[in-house]
């Protein structure tokens, strides 16, 4: 179920004749409904580092064969993606970051803290580096570090001694069981797992989520036209303040909200994954002195 969907219509404005990029098409949810907006004759590339995720997405969407493209990469390279395709500028450019169902259901991925499995959690199986490799080899303040910077972890420094203490850690499983031991009973979040942080922290660093982020957000008014639209749909505050800011402060985009837009409370008894969605719109501007 794509998350925001009518909020990515509404600031994508997909239509017909256009080329629209979602740079992480997954399982192709809002691939589909872009393609229906924009339709007889607006295209779609859809871009996804998982080839699990491309399959899924090709299913989906085989009913719009002809208008759209599916590539296997990584949205740091956006720019050069769409010139192989030979595509030079697109009408909007769509990110619905972080994990997704598909990647979260399937225990042999290691991404859930909920299902047992290996300590994998790379969304492309090619590259080399699992977040097993990284729980077993850094040093302990390494970790404690990793997990404050991208899990934003108040026991830290607890949780990186008590895995230290317990390796090798192999599975998903041995990694709860490494947090649980670390943080007081009385100090577990009520709404969340105890190893939500660190769960999204280790998947962040295993896939260099905010380096690909950075690079993308800098490559984007390159492949917009003037007056073409970046829509981001970022899912925690690291995410979240990197898009803001780059919005802010590149000459080439104007922001279009304010304010980011959040899923209403109907939204979020339907879809659940929704609940830390924050959506941000930019438009290319016509011309940069
Ligand atoms: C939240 S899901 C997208 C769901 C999709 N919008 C839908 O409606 O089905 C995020 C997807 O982005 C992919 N992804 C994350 N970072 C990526 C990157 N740097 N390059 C390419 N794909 C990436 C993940 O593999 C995942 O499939």
């Amino acid at each position: 179920m794509p998350v925001l969907v009518d909020a990515v219509l509404r600031w994508l404005e997909p239509r017909p004749g256009g080329v629209y990029v979602d740079a992480t098409v997954g399982a192709g949810g809002h691939a589909e409904r872009i393609l229906e907006a924009c339709a007889p004759t607006g295209r779609l590339v859809g871009i996804d580092r998982d080839p699990q995720a491309l399959e899924a997405a090709r299913e989906r969407l085989s009913r719009f064969h002809g208008r759209v493209q599916l590539v296997r990469g990584n949205f740091a390279d956006l720019q050069a993606l769409l010139r192989e395709l030979g595509v030079r500028v697109a009408d909007g450019v769509l990110f619905d970051l972080g994990v997704s169902s598909l990647q979260l259901q399937h225990p042999e991925r290691g991404f859930s803290f909920q299902l047992e499995g290996p300590l994998d959690m790379r969304m492309d199986p090619a590259q080399p580096q699992t977040a097993a490799d990284l729980v077993n080899r850094l040093s302990e303040p390494e970790l404690a570090e990793l997990l404050r910077r991208y899990g934003e972890e108040p026991f830290a420094r607890r949780i990186a001694r008590s895995i230290v203490r317990r390796r090798p850690l192999r599975t998903t499983t041995e990694l709860v069981e490494a947090v649980q031991a670390a943080v007081p009973r009385s100090r577990w979040p009520r709404r969340t797992h105890v190893a939500t942080r660190t769960f999204q922290a280790l998947r962040i660093a295993t896939n260099r989520e905010l380096e690909a982020l950075q690079t993308a957000l800098d490559e984007v008014p390159e492949v917009l036209r003037p007056g073409g639209r970046v829509v981001v749909i970022a899912f925690h505050s690291l995410e979240d303040r990197l898009v803001k800011q780059a919005f802010r402060s590149d000459p080439r985009l104007r922001p279009l909200l304010r304010k980011p837009v959040r899923p209403t409370p109907e939204e979020l008894s339907a879809n659940p994954r929704a609940r830390s969605a924050r959506l941000r719109a930019a438009e290319r501007v016509e011309a940069v002195s």
